[in-house]
C-alpha cells in the first residue's frame, strides 16, 4: 500500500491505481467523464475535467493520466484547478442540448452532478447548429443521441473491453463528432452483438434503448 495526502487528508491506496481512482475510492469527488475504471488500454484523457494540482509539479495535471507515489501531496479544489475544470465543463456544454426534464438520465447524470459541483449553470449559450442534430434510430436496440454526447469515448472503449476488438470509433469532426460502427460509419448496428456494454458506461443519455413497442389492443 502507498500513502499520500489528498486535500492534507491522508489515504492509503494499492499500488498502480491513477491519481483519480485513488481519490474516488476514498470518496474525494473530481469531476470525470473518460474514465473507465479496469482494462489494459491508455486513459484516453479527453474530457480535460480531472485536473488536480501536485506539489512540486508547475502546473495542474489529470488525474486520471498520474499513477499514485509513495508521499504524494495533492490538491483537488485550487482556484487554479476550478478554473479548468470550469472551462472545459463549459465548453462540453456549448456543445450539449440541456432537455433535462425529457431525458433519462435526469437526476443520475455525470453532467448534472458536475454541473453542481462545480457551479456552472446548465444552461450555457450552445451553438445553434446543434438544433440540426437528430437521433438516431438505425441500430434495433438503441438510439444514439449526438447532440447529447459528450465524446467521453467509454462506450468505445467498453466495446472493445467485452467483445476483444474495436467495433466503434469516431466519425468526422468539430459538431458532427459522433460514435459509429467501425465497419458502416452510416450505422451503429453492424457488426454489433447488442451486448449493452456501451449504454451501461455511458455517463449520459445520448445511448438509450429503445421505447418498448406499444401493446397490441
Ligand atoms: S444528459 Fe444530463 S444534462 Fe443532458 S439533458 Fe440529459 S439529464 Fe440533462
Ligand atoms: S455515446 Fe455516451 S459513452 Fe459514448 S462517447 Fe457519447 S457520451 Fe460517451
Ligand atoms: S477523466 Fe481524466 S481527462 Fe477525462
Amino acid at each position: 500500500m502507498i500513502k499520500l495526502s489528498v486535500d492534507e487528508r491522508e489515504i492509503w491506496v494499492e499500488e498502480g491505481l491513477t491519481l483519480l481512482e485513488a481519490c474516488l475510492k476514498n470518496g474525494i469527488y473530481v469531476p470525470n467523464l473518460c474514465f473507465l475504471e479496469g482494462g489494459e488500454q491508455a486513459p484516453q484523457a479527453s474530457c480535460r475535467l480531472c485536473f488536480v494540482e501536485i506539489q512540486g509539479a508547475r502546473q495542474p495535471v489529470t488525474s486520471c493520466t498520474v499513477t499514485v507515489r509513495e508521499g504524494m501531496c495533492v490538491c483537488t479544489d485550487t482556484p487554479a484547478v476550478r478554473d479548468l475544470q470550469q472551462s472545459a465543463l463549459k465548453l462540453l456544454l456549448s456543445m450539449h442540448r440541456v432537455e433535462c426534464a425529457r431525458c433519462s438520465a435526469n437526476r443520475k447524470c455525470a453532467l448534472q452532478q458536475m454541473a453542481a459541483f462545480l457551479r456552472v449553470g446548465l444552461k450555457v449559450a450552445s451553438l445553434p447548429d446543434l438544433e440540426a442534430l437528430r437521433v438516431e434510430e438505425g441500430h434495433p436496440v438503441f438510439d444514439y443521441h449526438p447532440y447529447r454526447c459528450v465524446l467521453c469515448g467509454r462506450c468505445v472503449l467498453a466495446c472493445e473491453r467485452r467483445n476483444g476488438r474495436p467495433l466503434l470509433t469516431f466519425a468526422e469532426r468539430g459538431l458532427r463528432t459522433r460514435v459509429v460502427s467501425l465497419w458502416d460509419p452510416n450505422s451503429l448496428s453492424s457488426p454489433c452483438q447488442a451486448c449493452r456494454a456501451c449504454i451501461s458506461v455511458c455517463p449520459v443519455a445520448a445511448l438509450t434503448f429503445k421505447a418498448s413497442p406499444p401493446m397490441a389492443p
